[in-house]
């Protein structure tokens, strides 16, 4: 249903050409739960971002994105627009962000409903806002049309996202960090409305987060990258089990740190940090922080299809610690 083919972004900035996706290529079928994990920087967004188009000004993008047989990168604005709100829809981390603070949820929905059938009448928009804030459980819901986003909890907002994207009938839901700023329990909550929307719905769901266990209960799939770059691709419970690339290992805190083999340690304390994406450098991206970088690793990155697993990697799974380990 989503193909995405060699996806290259590059920002123009006033320090130079900034890379932030190099080549990212993925498949999506319907009804399909895929996360992508990565730290912060590693091109999440602006891979997520491409699929709807939503890029400003100064990207410059090249490879393809088929959805449903459409490729919005050839579309001219208006197509844009209808496709985007047929096809896709998307959630954010900041709910309180994407809402106009002087529309209460009665003309938040209208404004919606309106961009998909213009001659909607506002009893109609109410009876459908009310029937899509039951299905995200959102409670007494018919009492809280009259109600301003500032009156909502973080966690109802992000209910209430995800009533509007479902306005739509979207194919697919790209939620870039939806709980990132969300309590625990809230965090739960959500992460069980969405597998519940996928089954109800039938619908295909892309989850961006920082959080590989978060995601690892959720997904099919996971896409694990860094530096704008595919390093691994897996299922779920492959990824979890047996991480094949020593930068998944260090996100599953169980990659051998330096000097400190054995200990379990998370993302935030791999060693150093990312590569400049401005000027990256030809080798592996990951090689300067690596336990297990060889010489070679230098010089160039590794394919991603290997004949066990596609993982970016000239070792066999993040067991052998090699020179800087
Ligand atoms: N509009 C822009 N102009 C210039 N550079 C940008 C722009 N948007 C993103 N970038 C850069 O592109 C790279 C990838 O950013 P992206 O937002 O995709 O990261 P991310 O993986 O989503 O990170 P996070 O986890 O922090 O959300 C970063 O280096 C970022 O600074
Ligand atoms: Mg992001």
């Amino acid at each position: 249903m989503l193909e995405v083919n060699n996806l290259k972004v590059d920002f123009n900035t006033p320090r130079g050409r900034l890379q932030a996706v190099r080549g990212v290529s993925l498949s999506l079928a319907k009804g399909d739960f895929l996360g992508i994990v990565g730290e912060s920087g590693s091109g999440k967004s602006v891979t997520a971002s491409s699929i709807m188009k939503l890029l400003p000004a100064n990207a410059v993008m090249s490879g393809s994105i088929i959805l449903s047989g459409e490729n919005p990168l050839e579309m001219t604005p208006a197509e844009l627009r209808a496709f985007r709100g047929r096809r896709i829809a998307m959630i954010f981390q900041e709910p309180g962000r994407s809402f106009d603070p002087i529309y209460n949820m009665s003309k938040t929905f209208l404004e919606t409903f309106r961009t998909l059938s213009p001659g909607i009448t506002e009893e109609e928009s109410d009876a459908r806002a009310v029937k899509l804030l039951e299905e995200v459980n959102l409670s007494k819901p018919a009492e809280r049309l009259g109600n301003f986003p500032h009156q909502f909890s973080g966690g109802q907002l992000q209910r209430i996202m995800i009533a509007l994207a479902l306005a739509s009938n979207p194919e697919l839901l790209i939620a870039d960090e939806p709980t990132t700023a969300l309590d625990v329990t809230i965090q739960s909550e959500i992460v069980d409305l969405l597998m519940n929307l996928r089954k109800t719905r039938g619908m295909a769901i892309i989850f961006i987060t920082h959080d590989i266990e978060l995601v690892s209960n959720i997904a099919d799939r996971i896409i694990v990258m860094y530096s704008g770059l595919v390093m691994e691709e897996s299922s779920a419970a492959d990824i979890m089990k047996n991480p094949m690339h020593p930068y998944t290992a260090g996100l599953l805190g169980s990659l051998p740190t330096f000097g400190d083999h054995y200990s379990r340690r998370k993302l935030v304390s791999i060693p150093g940090g990312i590569p400049d994406p401005v000027y990256p450098e030809p080798g592996c991206p990951f090689e300067p922080r690596c336990p297990f970088a060889r010489p070679e690793c230098r010089n160039r990155i590794p394919g991603l299809d290997r004949k066990d697993g596609r993982y970016r990697c000239v070792i066999d799974g993040a067991k052998e610690p090699g020179r800087n380990g």
